[in-house]
């Protein structure tokens, strides 16, 4: 089955690149750019992965980034990433984007998107791996910054296939970005999410309602809202669920106790997701084997949820009959 599972044209719809920084990237990033840890070694950093809830992660997420200084530095993360994606099966990741974070520590927002536009580039030459991009929006942030940041993003519009919407969930409802998400719409930009991760229900229904979004991120309190979860069905709407990174946030106890098989059973559209394989103990390969572990799902299922993704990635319609 493992032979199986890593052959599968596998495509990554939710990740966040910044998530994709390992401890061993993160020490050597530090030591090239004089930048204190406030820990001495590898082991130290994965020590500190010990998560009760999404913020106790973005806290440490946010200090990790902090070693990203140069153009060189981005490229390095997504290279290193894009690399160990490959050998897992991986042959399409769309990256979420955080400048935000960065934009505050004063790293340019052309250092990142060259950084990463190298990358995507090398990645398809050197690797075959195509990519996709979205520009996230930290929702513990103000509105008015998103729509200054998508603004500024205006020279990289052209290499955008969406927007996003991610960071601290709860008391940040999709509503508050009507306006920065419209602006997107009007760009022609695609349009993605993060609710009902530890949000309620309601907040995926504003995401389709107020920010007319195509694919909701993790979603799995969808469940709670029977009505919900029959238009999620009848608009087939693909929720990119994370099974590690819900066990390492506590959004479920074990991942056997996951909704993800209640999920199929109600008729979801599913894919399986990393998320920030760094922190959450594996890339997407290891996300769909803890699958396989937990639920013991046959090659049909996961065909089928590789298949999901490869329909709903953001490619050209030439790339999606290579890889069906
Ligand atoms: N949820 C919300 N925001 C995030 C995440 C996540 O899992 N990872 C990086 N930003
Ligand atoms: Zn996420």
């Amino acid at each position: 089955m493992r032979d199986f599972l890593k052959a599968l044209p596998k495509a990554e719809l939710h990740l966040h690149i910044e998530g994709t920084l390992e401890p061993e990237l993160m020490m050597t990033l530090a030591d090239r750019n004089g930048v204190n840890l406030p820990y001495g070694s590898v082991e130290a950093i994965r020590a500190a992965y010990d998560f009760h809830d999404l913020q106790s992660f973005l806290d440490l997420y946010y200090q990790g980034m902090s070693v990203l200084r140069s153009a060189r530095d981005f490229e390095d993360l997504a290279m290193d990433y894009f690399r160990r994606a490959t050998a897992e099966g991986v042959v399409h990741v769309e990256m979420h984007v955080d400048p935000q974070a960065h934009l505050a520590r004063g790293v340019s927002l052309a250092t990142v998107m060259e950084g990463l536009g190298r990358a995507r580039r090398r990645a398809e030459r050197e690797l075959d791996l195509t990519s996709a991009m979205i520009l996230a929006f930290l929702r513990d942030r103000p509105a008015e910054e998103a729509l200054d940041l998508l603004e500024r993003a205006a020279p990289y519009w052209e290499s955008l296939d969406a927007v996003g919407l991610d960071s601290a969930e709860l008391g940040h409802p999709p509503a508050k970005f009507a306006e920065v998400f419209q602006r997107a719409k009007a760009l022609g930009l695609a349009r993605v999410a993060h609710a009902g991760e530890e949000g309620p229900p309601d907040y995926i229904l504003e995401a389709l309602d107020v920010l007319d979004v195509c694919r909701i991120d993790h979603g799995v309190r969808c469940l709670e809202d029977p009505t919900l979860v029959e238009r999620l069905c009848e608009e087939a709407m693909v929720l990119t669920v994370c099974p590690l990174s819900n066990v390492r946030l506590k959004v479920v106890e074990r991942l056997e106790d996951h909704p993800l098989p209640a999920m199929r059973d109600a008729g979801l559209t599913i894919t399986l997701n990393s998320d920030d394989p760094a922190y959450f103990g594996g890339g997407l390969l290891d996300n769909y084997l803890a699958c396989r572990w937990a639920f013991g799902w046959s090659r049909e299922v996961f065909l089928d949820l590789a298949g999901n993704a490869i329909d709903a990635a953001f490619m050209s319609e030439a790339r999606r009959a290579e890889l069906r």
